[in-house]
């Protein structure tokens, strides 16, 4: 039976993961507006993931019998101005994620919710990877700057992109 503190923190997550969505579904059509189609696959595809992850938190929360509330969620803030600042935003919202599921875990942990710290290992993880992969790019956007030659060939590259299985 989980906590009504774990619940409600597990309905916040679930929130967020939407927002989350609904971020990267705002950059991908900021790309589309810059007629660079594989920075859009490539946020399309990063929206479906967070979806994704609403919809695993959904089951940690109704595979023990707790109850969802499914909430509204904001408009994406900003504008774009360039994709090196949309990727930088994108990285620093994961790093924002990343401590959010770290509060998460200790709270599980003062909760002595041992399968809620269990199921969270998987975000953890992915979290790392997250950072890792949005920051990566924002290097490399860096890198291109002021050359469209090179901003062709990161957008074909994140054209490849494919979906999680
Ligand atoms: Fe749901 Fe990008 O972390």
């Amino acid at each position: 039976m989980l906590s009504k503190t774990i619940q409600a923190a597990l309905n916040k997550q679930i929130t967020d993961e939407l927002y989350a969505s609904h971020l990267y579904l705002a950059m991908a059509a900021y790309f589309e507006s810059q007629a660079l189609p594989g920075f859009a696959h490539w946020m399309r595809v990063q929206s479906d993931e967070e979806r994704g992850h609403a919809l695993r938190v959904i089951d940690m929360v109704v595979n023990r019998g707790g109850d969802i509330v499914i909430q509204g969620i904001d408009a994406p803030n900003g504008s774009f101005s360039a994709p090196l600042a949309v990727f930088e935003l994108a990285f620093a919202h994961e790093q924002a994620v990343t401590q959010t599921i770290h509060a998460l875990y200790a709270l599980a942990e003062r909760e002595n919710d041992y399968t809620t710290q269990a199921e969270l290992q998987w975000f953890l993880v992915e979290q790392v990877e997250e950072e890792r992969i949005t920051g990566d790019i924002v290097q490399q956007l860096r890198r291109v700057q002021d050359d469209p030659g090179g901003l062709m060939m990161l957008d074909r590259e994140l054209a490849e992109r494919a979906g999680e299985a």
